[in-house]
């Protein structure tokens, strides 16, 4: 018995290392190893042996039965079979693909640029390395102006003939007023979206470096109504129906007259909190009517043309949409943040 099955084993194993197709391999393994192939017959027989015999043959059995069925594994491999014999489920759900998404920031921006164009602006950039002739002196803010002190900056070790420092990170986007007034002229219809730098202690509100929107309109006879209309749309189209907004009077040197404007706090609905510091209000944005030096700077004459202007924080308009209480969350990469956007 024994030597019969090590004569199988001989056989067997030849047979399947010469096997050259899948029909073949198919033969031999319903021949020896199918229900009523030879060596199932054989082991089969072994039940008939006497108890001593049975043990030690059973034993030697079941090992070449494996070292068999290994061979057929590895030769089905070689052939390629197991693969396509694999049932392939095609209704099974795939498997997830990890994808990323835009920073809120980018989104907000995006429906900003969207709204803007829709009414006619035209989206510029600029340089975040500004002169301190455009983002200070052509927006009416000459060298030791009191003024410069609400925006302190980054200035950079750069001194121009005259031994004055002359390249700052820019502190606005109002940097790009003059520049696009005197590549555009006017009429004129531009809304800037980009980065800004302030020398700023950061804090639930403040950062030294975020990103804002400029809008800038000049043309014949454009008033504050003007103004107030396309702030009203960008408020409505951003933040929906219900949202209201008021002007103050603020002080910008670029303009005259100078607005602030707020809207009504959507965290509270108006009723009061600490977002809106128990007003109902939120201060969201500078603006007013553009001041005749700065066209003047821009080589439009301010007897023919009028214009607006407007500027304001993103993070601080996706902080009003989203809810979000903390400005160093958007630059903080988080994904913890990020992931619910
Ligand atoms: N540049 C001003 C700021 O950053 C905002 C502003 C823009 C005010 C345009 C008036 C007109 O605070």
């Amino acid at each position: 018995m024994k030597n019969k099955l090590q004569q199988f084993k001989q056989d067997i194993l030849r047979q399947l290392g010469e096997v050259v197709d899948i029909s073949l391999l198919q033969e031999l393994e319903k021949k020896y190893l199918g229900r009523k192939g030879e060596l199932t017959l054989l082991l089969k027989d072994i039940g008939n042996l006497p108890a001593e015999e049975k043990k030690a043959v059973g034993k030697l059995a079941n090992g070449i039965r494996a070292e068999i069925q290994a061979k057929l594994a590895a030769v089905k491999q070689r052939l390629g079979v197991s693969q396509a014999d694999k049932f392939f489920d095609a209704t099974l759900p795939g498997e997830k693909i990890k994808a990323g998404h835009l920073h809120p920031l980018t989104q907000v921006q995006r429906e900003l640029e969207k709204i803007f164009t829709s009414m006619g602006f035209m989206v510029l950039d600029g340089p975040e390395l500004e002169s301190d002739y455009y983002n200070f002196e052509a927006l009416n803010i000459p060298a030791h102006h009191p003024a410069r002190d609400l925006q302190d900056t980054f200035y950079i070790d750069h001194k121009n003939q005259r031994g004055e420092y002359d390249l700052v990170m820019r502190t606005h986007t109002s940097s790009v007023q003059v520049r696009a007034m005197e590549r555009y002229g006017a009429p004129l219809r531009c809304a800037v979206l980009g980065k800004i730098y302030r020398q700023e202690a950061t804090d639930q509100r403040h950062e030294h470096t975020f990103y804002q929107i400029e809008g800038l309109m000049v043309d014949k006879d454009v008033s504050a109504a003007n103004l107030m209309a396309v702030l009203q749309t960008m408020f409505v189209r951003l933040f929906g129906p219900g949202v209201k907004i008021r002007l103050r009077p603020g002080y910008f040197s670029f303009v005259e007259p100078g607005v602030e404007v707020e809207m009504s706090c959507l965290l509270c609905q108006g009723k009061g909190c600490p977002v809106c510091k128990q007003t109902g209000w939120v201060e969201m944005l500078g603006a007013g009517l553009v001041h005749p030096n700065v066209l003047r700077f821009g080589g439009i004459d301010p007897k023919i043309y009028s214009g607006f202007a407007f500027g304001t924080g993103i993070e601080r308009l996706a902080m009003m949409k989203y809810g979000i209480d903390d400005i160093r969350l958007f630059h903080s990469g988080d994904l913890h943040f990020l992931q619910q956007f």
